[in-house]
């Protein structure tokens, strides 16, 4: 069963620009059967688009809940009716059988009612008589219910498909306990109900025949609904309310896992929740670019890019790659199949490089700056150059069929990049399909669209890189890949920390957070520029007085990053201060006369004490030789509430496999820090000559 949101205002439609993200048109609910069959709930304007894109032959049900205006307008400009071959089954409340003359024989349309081509079949629906469509396992079975309105109305619950979908049409909780209870009723276990949810509490008129909507999440309580969709929407209710809306229902955690959603045109639900949302303007791509401007870090933004490059496609995998010279280097990937999403960035630190060269197929798109729209790898179009690597399937166990390549390009024209997108999922379940010609537009929008921020990001990286090789000019253990390898590392930990920390955590804040991070830990030593090479490059142990020169970096790094006043240079400049602080209360620079102890050294400068000393104890030092990874974690949990905040020691031994991941991806070469994917020098070359490996 699919759901799909096609007209959600109340009352009158009001298509304007404050109301164009959630829609403008009146109530309709489209329905589709597993089993194919075609039921829409209301017939107000928003049935029109649902219309135009039906073939000419065909059938479908219009279960109508009253004859207020809102519900009915739709019909008129309904396509299929006017189709010969399409039959109609209208659906209509008792006593409600004339209305469709009514309405076309008074002079409301222009054409008479006995003239409309399509077949036109009238049903009584009465409450308490079951209706059924079709037979055996497709069949559907919906029960009519009487709601609170004005005049009257049905509701309908309708079960197919092993689910419960409901319908209110328009109905009032009155706020009673007895009004509750039976709201409660009407959503007992249903997968998806769509409720007429017109008013907030402080704008509710009572007698009107509409709910508020926090009455409705009152009568959810215990109700076993899964998804509980709220519509209807006050005409003027606009966007920006819409959304305060949406930010409220986010904020109720639900203990009894009630999703709640404010409904939108276009918005489509399957028993378990909602199918990422395409709208068919274009307005997603807008608030994509509002989304990704706001992020400065790479990662975060190849992060965002190929999330909403599959929502769109529907891809189960992705890669995005990066020109590097005469390579294509790994840079991001995402798989739902193999790792599901919380372990999704794991993967972002996989070390593969590979020629630039027509043989690969994401090579081929690179050299050729062509979009490679490939139904199916292992049947590719005879006389091509390039050809399928399946050493990742057969490693794996993954199963590669339809892939779309595509290629960035930066600003002169030149391809940056190529953005890959896997096996193209039906949401409603099944093998994976080709990517339609639309798909392959919008992803070809998107990637021409979010170049700019790709290159922004790369700018930022490659500015960072070359305050760092100021650094390394004194102290050769500050090049990019260390920096690098810090960043990701208190990057991970971070995320970690916040998501053991939040029942329900918020993903948008903690990818924005860490994206701020992972840039403010790069520049965690920056100070050491200020320190004499005697004292940095001393091949043995430094004297007291030597020690007390070096504790300066702190301070030094912090009055370098002070005059810039970006959100990510005030949390660079705590975490070069800090990141020497102790959880103890013994560590330095003294603050006011005393090192700060516990939580009131901040958050940014625990997190990188950890990931900064684990750098130093596994890598060389000329003062040291690198100890081994297990060694540096036990280390650090001797330390644990002595040098640092045992919660983050607890958060690295969390993420301990992904350690060996960021450090293969990072390692010390001389050619370290020159390049903008993050990647370090010449890692694993040769290792895969694969599409990913
Ligand atoms: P770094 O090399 O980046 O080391 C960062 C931190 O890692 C050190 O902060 C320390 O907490 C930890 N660490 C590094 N090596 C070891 C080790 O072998 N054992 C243990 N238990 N911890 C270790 P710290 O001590 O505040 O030093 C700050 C910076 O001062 C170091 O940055 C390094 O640049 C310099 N430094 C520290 N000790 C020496 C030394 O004996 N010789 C020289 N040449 N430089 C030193
Ligand atoms: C990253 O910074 O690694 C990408 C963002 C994310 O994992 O959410
Ligand atoms: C991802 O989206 O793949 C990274 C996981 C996250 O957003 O935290
Ligand atoms: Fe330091
Ligand atoms: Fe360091």
């Amino acid at each position: 069963m699919e759901v799909i949101l096609r007209g959600v205002r109340g009352s009158i439609a009001n298509p304007a620009a404050e109301t164009a993200y959630y829609g403008g048109n009146t109530a309709c609910v489209e329905l589709r059967s597993d089993g194919g069959a075609l039921l829409f709930f209301d017939a107000g304007t928003g049935l029109r688009e649902a219309g135009e894109n039906l073939p000419r032959q065909g059938e479908c049900h219009i279960f109508i809940s009253h004859g207020h205006a809102d519900h009915i307008m739709g019909l008129w400009f309904f396509k299929p009716i006017h189709s010969p071959d399409w039959t109609t089954h209208l659906h209509l409340p008792d006593k409600l059988e004339r209305l469709p003359d009514h309405f076309y024989e008074t002079g409301l349309f222009p054409v008479p009612f006995s003239a409309l081509k399509g077949a036109i079949i009238r049903h009584s629906v009465r409450t308490g008589e079951l209706v059924t469509i079709g037979a055996g396992k497709t069949k559907l079975e919906l029960e009519p219910f009487a709601v609170c309105h004005p005049g009257g109305g049905l509701g309908y619950k309708v079960r197919a498909d092993n689910a419960l979908f409901v319908y209110t049409g328009d109905h009032e909780i009155t706020g009673t306990a007895a009004s509750l209870a039976e709201a409660g009723n009407i959503l007992r276990g249903a997968n998806i109900a769509v409720v007429d949810a017109m008013y907030r509490k402080e704008d509710y008129v009572p007698g009107w025949g509409h709910s508020a909507w926090e009455d409705w999440v009152e009568a959810a309580a215990g109700a076993g609904a899964r998804n509980l969709v709220l519509t209807h929407h006050e005409p003027r209710r606009t966007d920006r309310e819409l959304d305060a809306l949406d930010n409220r229902l986010r904020d109720l955690a639900r203990p009894d896992r009630l999703n709640m959603y404010v409904a939108r045109e276009g918005m489509r639900f399957v028993p378990s929740g909602p199918i990422p949302f395409t709208r068919y303007g274009s307005d997603w791509l807008l608030l994509f670019l509002e989304e990704i401007a706001r992020y400065r870090d790479i990662n975060a933004v190849l992060d965002r890019i190929l999330a909403k490059a599959r929502e769109i496609t529907h891809a189960d995998a992705g890669t995005i790659f990066l020109v590097e010279g005469d390579e294509l280097v790994f840079a991001y990937t995402h798989n739902d199949s193999l790792f599901p999403v919380d372990n999704a960035h794991r993967y972002a630190y996989a070390a593969v490089r590979m020629p630039l060269s027509r043989l690969s197929i994401a090579g081929y798109a690179a050299v050729s700056g062509q979009s490679l729209n490939l139904a199916d790898v292992r049947r590719l179009p005879p006389g091509v150059q390039y050809s399928f690597n399946s050493s990742f399937d057969e490693n794996t166990g993954y199963r590669t069929v339809s892939m779309l390549s595509l290629p960035f390009f930066d600003k002169s024209g030149n391809v940056s990049g190529i953005l890959q997108l896997i096996n193209s999922i039906d949401p409603r379940g099944g093998a994976p399909c080709p990517f339609t010609s639309s798909m392959e537009f919008n992803a070809r929008l998107l990637a021409g669209q979010a170049s700019s921020a790709l290159e922004h990001s790369m700018q930022e990286r490659k500015g960072i890189y070359g305050i760092l090789r100021m650094a390394a000019v004194h102290d050769p253990s500050e090049t990019g890949p260390h920096a690098e390898r810090v960043g990701s590392v208190a990057a991970e930990l971070y995320q970690r920390w916040a998501e053991k920390g939040e029942a329900v955590p918020d993903r948008e804040r903690i990818r924005y957070e860490k994206n701020r991070i992972r840039l403010a830990a790069m520049l965690h030593d920056i100070g050491k520029v200020g320190i004499s090479d005697l004292i940095l490059k001393k091949p043995g142990k430094l004297t007291d007085e030597e020690f007390a020169v070096m504790r300066g970096h702190t301070e030094i790094g912090a009055d370098i990053l002070d005059d810039d006043a970006s959100d990510i240079a005030a949390l660079a400049r705590d975490i070069a201060l800090c990141h020497h602080q102790k959880w103890n209360g013994r560590g330095y620079p003294d603050i006011d006369g005393k090192a700060p102890a516990g939580e009131s050294i901040p958050l940014g400068a625990r997190i990188v004490a950890v990931a900064d000393v684990f750098d130093a104890l596994v890598s060389p030092r000329c003062y040291k030789n690198p100890w081994s990874f297990e060694a540096a974690l036990d280390l650090l949990c001797r330390e644990a509430g002595e040098h640092f905040d045992p919660v983050l020691v607890e958060c690295i031994m969390d993420i301990r496999d992904m350690l060996p991941l960021i450090y293969e991806r990072f390692p010390d070469t001389p050619q370290g820090g020159e390049n903008t994917a993050g990647a370090g020098g010449a890692v694993s070359r040769g290792s895969s000559e694969g599409e990913r490996a």
